[in-house]
């Protein structure tokens, strides 16, 4: 059956390839983007994201069904977190009782980033976190402030702290009490505008491949990430709560390793036959 999805960044890049499948396979989709779309509005200001909302829910008619909050900026300046946290979080947030009033598998997406991966600068995904926006600013127009070496962490600390925000969103009543799966998409490199530049040289290659490694099919097309965005929105996502799915070539385990479970792990004093006699657990 035909749904109603709204995303952003509908313009360019994954969000356009997004918009293409969605509609290709019967769908209304509302595009917002401060270029252009069918609704224009700026993600980065508190007015422009009340103004985005007011325009989705004028659109819709107040019922929506999924919501892309895929928009962003990867520069080094203090913008980009405007964007890339408070302009998804705010722009979901603004939009969640239009979701929730839909009685047909509501769902909500973010496009995060491998580059949550990255090192970050700590107060700043905290004041984030804390939803602090003149703080989360001010630290983030300091670090601009420092030249772009500084500045090429709040690209990654946006996207960590917006990943986290949906860790600690996603099962709490409004989400996942309302049956609404929040999750994130953490994509490694996509050939899309944002990153013309940087793979059209061999340097520009060279330094990418040191930060984000891709062993599996190297980069990614816009039209690839726009599949597991689509089928995260879709009715058939019914249970994947709050994760941030890496859709990245591999850079999450080559980075990560095999061993994400550790914090959970305490010893329990148990002596199994495997340390005596047999060489084998005793017991799985
Ligand atoms: N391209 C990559 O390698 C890559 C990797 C990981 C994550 N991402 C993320 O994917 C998302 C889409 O990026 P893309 O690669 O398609 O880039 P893109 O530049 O092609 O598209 C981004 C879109 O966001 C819109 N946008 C930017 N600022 C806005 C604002 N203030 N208000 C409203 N719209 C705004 C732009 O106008 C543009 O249409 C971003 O969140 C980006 O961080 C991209």
């Amino acid at each position: 059956m035909a749904r109603t999805y709204v995303v952003t960044g509908a313009a360019s890049g994954i969000g356009q390839a997004l918009a293409t499948l969605l509609r290709r396979q019967g769908h209304r989709v509302i595009g917002v983007d401060v270029r252009s779309g069918d609704v224009v509005a700026d993600l980065s200001t508190r007015r422009g994201r009340e103004d985005a909302v007011d325009g989705v829910l004028d659109e819709s008619g107040g019922r929506i069904d999924g919501v892309v909050a895929n928009a962003g900026l990867a520069l080094p300046v203090a913008q980009t977190v405007a964007v890339n946290y408070f302009g998804a979080v705010g722009f979901l947030d603004g939009l969640r009782p239009a979701l929730a009033a839909s009685s047909r598998a509501p769902r909500a997406v973010v496009t995060s980033s491998m580059a949550t991966l990255m090192p970050v600068h700590p107060p700043l995904v905290e004041a984030c976190l804390d939803g602090d926006e003149d703080r989360a600013m001010s630290i983030a127009a300091d670090l601009e402030a420092m030249g772009p070496e500084v500045g090429a962490l709040l690209y990654p600390s946006s996207k960590r702290a917006l990943s986290r925000w949906v860790r600690r969103m996603a099962g709490r009543p409004q989400w996942a009490g309302a049956g609404i799966p929040l999750n994130a998409v953490g994509p490694g490199i996509v050939r899309t505008p944002m990153t013309a530049e940087m793979t059209a040289t061999e340097e520009g290659r060279a330094g990418l491949a040191s930060v984000v490694p891709m062993p599996l099919n190297g980069y990614l097309e816009a039209e690839q990430v726009a599949s597991l965005l689509a089928w995260l929105v879709s009715e058939e996502n019914t249970h994947v709560c709050g994760q941030t799915v890496y859709v990245d070539g591999g850079s999450d385990v080559v980075l990560r390793g095999d061993d994400v479970w550790s914090w959970h792990d305490t010893p329990v004093p148990v002596t199994t036959a495997h340390d005596t006699v047999t060489g084998q657990p005793a017991s799985v």
